[in-house]
C-alpha cells in the first residue's frame, strides 16, 4: 500500500507517520512517498521520520521527491496537506485584512478567501494529475480552506476526494468527556461546513445528553468551547458551535485581539517554524526532540488570541494532541480494509442539507468503508445556521468561479459577499492589497 503525502516537508507529517507506525494491521501502508517543492523541508522531515522509525520493525519505507507526477504514480492514497505561499503567505493574509479592520484568519473571512484564491488553482492541477496518473487512488485532503479545496478537487475526482479536519472530532471528544461518556459510544450530531458546524446533540444509548450539559453552568464552564462562547450563548443557541464560529459570534473582539497581538498567528509560526527547519540543517541535531518541542509550543499557543479575548485561559492538557492524523488513519483503514466506521468528514452533500445543492461539499457524519464516505441523514439546521452556511457556501462558489475564470470582479464579489467583510469598498481594497503581495494571485485580471 503506497501513500503519497503532498506537502511532505510539512511540519505535521510526523504526526501522520507516527499514526502509520502504530498501525500493525493487515493491508497497512508499507510505502510513504513525500512530495514537496522544497528539498530542504523534505530533508528536515525525513530526518524526524527516520528517528521515529528507528525502533520500529517493518516501519513503512520513506522516500522523498520534488517530482509531483513521480510521487503520484501508483499511489493508493494521496494525502494533500500543502500550504500555497507558505507561512509568510499566511502572515500576509492576516496583515492585509487586519489593516482593513477585518479578520485575516487562514480559513475564515477575508484571509480564508485570499488563501482559497491562491490554493484552488494548485489543488485543481493536483486533482487533474491524480485523475490521470492514479485514477484509482483516494485523495484525503487536509489542505485549507479544507471544505472549499475539497469541493474544487471533487469537480475532477468526484467522491474519490474526501476532506478531513480535527476540529469536529476534538469538539465531540470534549463534550463527551465533560458528560462522562465514552466518545467511542457516543453519536455526535454535528453538521455544517468545514470550520462552520454545530453539535446539536450527543446521544448515548439513544438518549440525548446535550441538554444535561446545556443546563449545567458548571459543566459548561469546564471545557474549551464553553469558556470561549460562554454558558449563556451556548444555552441561547441550544448547540455547541465549532470553535471557528468564535470569529463570527464575537467578530469585533477577535479582530481587536488580533490587531493588538504582538504578532499574528501566521507571523509567529513563520518564525517558529523557520527556526526548526534551520536547526534541521545542522548535522547531528536531535531531530525528533526538536520537532516535539516545536510541536508542543505550536499546540499550546493555538487560538491563543481568541481564548485571551474571551478570558478562557490556557488550553486543557487533554486538548493538546490535535488528532487529524487519527481521522486520516481511520479513514484509510475503513477504505483499504472495509472496516466500516462513522467519521465526520467533508464530502458532497447529496441532499443531506436541503438548502444546499447535491455537489456542495459539507462537513457531516459519514459512513466510511471500502466504497468511500457517504453522509448520513441529519436533522435540518435552524434558520440562522442555514443562513450562515448558505452565505458562506455562496462565497466559496465565487472563489471557485474566480479561480476558474481569473476574473478580478468575481474575486471582489467573493470578498464583498462574506458576512465578515462589511463593505464592497473594503472588498475592493482587499483584492488590491492581496494581489499586490501575493504572486500566486497574478492570474486575477
Ligand atoms: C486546527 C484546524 C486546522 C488548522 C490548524 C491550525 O487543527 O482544524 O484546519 O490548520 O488548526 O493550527 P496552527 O497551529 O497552524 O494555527
Ligand atoms: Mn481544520
Amino acid at each position: 500500500m503506497k501513500l503519497t503525502i503532498l506537502g511532505g516537508g510539512g511540519f505535521r507529517v510526523p504526526l501522520v507517520y507516527g499514526a502509520l507506525l502504530a498501525d500493525r494491521g493487515e493491508g497497512r501502508v508499507t510505502r510513504v512517498v513525500l512530495h514537496d517543492l522544497d528539498d530542504g523541508r523534505l530533508n528536515a522531515v525525513a530526518r524526524v521520520l527516520a528517528e521515529q522509525a528507528a525502533a520500529v520493525p517493518d516501519a513503512p519505507a520513506v522516500t522523498a521527491t520534488t517530482d509531483l507526477d513521480e510521487a503520484l504514480r501508483g499511489a493508493d492514497f494521496v494525502f494533500s496537506a500543502i500550504r500555497v505561499g507558505g507561512l509568510r503567505g499566511r502572515a500576509d493574509d492576516e496583515r492585509v485584512a487586519l489593516a482593513e479592520g477585518v479578520l485575516g484568519q487562514e480559513t475564515v473571512g477575508a484571509g480564508g478567501i485570499a488563501y482559497g484564491l491562491r490554493t484552488v488553482p494548485v489543488a485543481v492541477d493536483i486533482a487533474r494529475r491524480v485523475a490521470r496518473l492514479a485514477p484509482d487512488a483516494w485523495v484525503i485532503n487536509f489542505t485549507n480552506p479544507a471544505g472549499l479545496v475539497t469541493e474544487a478537487m471533487s469537480r475532477h475526482l468526484g467522491d474519490r476526494v474526501i476532506g478531513i479536519c480535527d476540529s469536529p472530532v476534538g469538539l465531540g471528544r470534549r463534550i463527551a468527556r465533560v458528560l462522562g461518556a465514552d466518545p467511542k459510544e457516543a453519536w455526535i450530531d454535528y453538521v455544517g461546513l468545514n470550520h462552520l458546524g454545530w453539535v446539536r446533540g450527543l446521544r448515548v444509548a439513544g438518549r440525548d445528553e446535550l441538554p444535561r450539559l446545556l443546563a449545567d453552568p458548571g459543566l459548561l464552564g469546564s471545557f474549551e468551547e464553553g469558556k470561549l462562547f460562554g454558558a449563556d450563548w451556548l444555552r441561547s443557541l441550544g448547540a455547541v458551535p465549532n470553535e471557528y464560529l468564535h470569529y463570527y459570534y464575537f467578530n469585533r473582539e477577535t479582530v481587536r485581539a488580533y490587531q493588538e497581538a504582538e504578532k499574528t498567528r501566521g507571523a509567529f509560526l513563520a518564525e517558529q517554524q523557520a527556526r526548526f527547519y534551520e536547526e534541521m540543517k545542522r548535522p547531528g541535531a536531535a531531530a525528533l526532540t526538536a520537532w516535539d518541542r516545536t510541536r508542543a509550543e505550536r499546540e499550546a499557543t493555538y487560538m491563543a488570541e481568541n481564548r485571551e479575548s474571551a478570558g478562557a485561559g490556557e488550553r486543557d492538557a487533554d486538548d493538546l494532541s490535535g488528532g487529524y492524523e487519527k481521522v486520516a488513519l481511520a479513514l484509510m483503514r475503513a477504505i483499504a480494509r472495509d472496516e466500516r466506521t462513522t467519521l465526520i468528514l467533508n464530502v458532497r452533500n447529496r441532499g443531506t442539507l436541503a438548502a444546499l445543492d447535491a455537489d456542495a461539499v459539507i462537513e457531516a457524519p459519514c459512513l466510511a468503508d471500502a466504497n468511500g464516505a457517504h453522509p448520513v441523514s441529519v436533522d435540518p439546521l435552524p434558520g440562522h445556521a442555514t443562513g450562515l452556511v448558505c452565505t458562506v457556501k455562496g462565497v466559496e462558489r465565487e472563489v471557485l468561479a474566480a479561480a476558474a475564470s481569473g476574473s478580478r470582479a468575481t474575486a471582489v464579489k467573493a470578498f464583498a459577499l462574506h458576512p465578515l467583510v462589511d463593505s464592497v469598498n473594503v472588498a475592493r481594497r482587499l483584492v488590491e492589497g492581496y494581489t499586490a503581495v501575493h504572486p500566486g494571485l497574478a492570474y486575477l485580471r
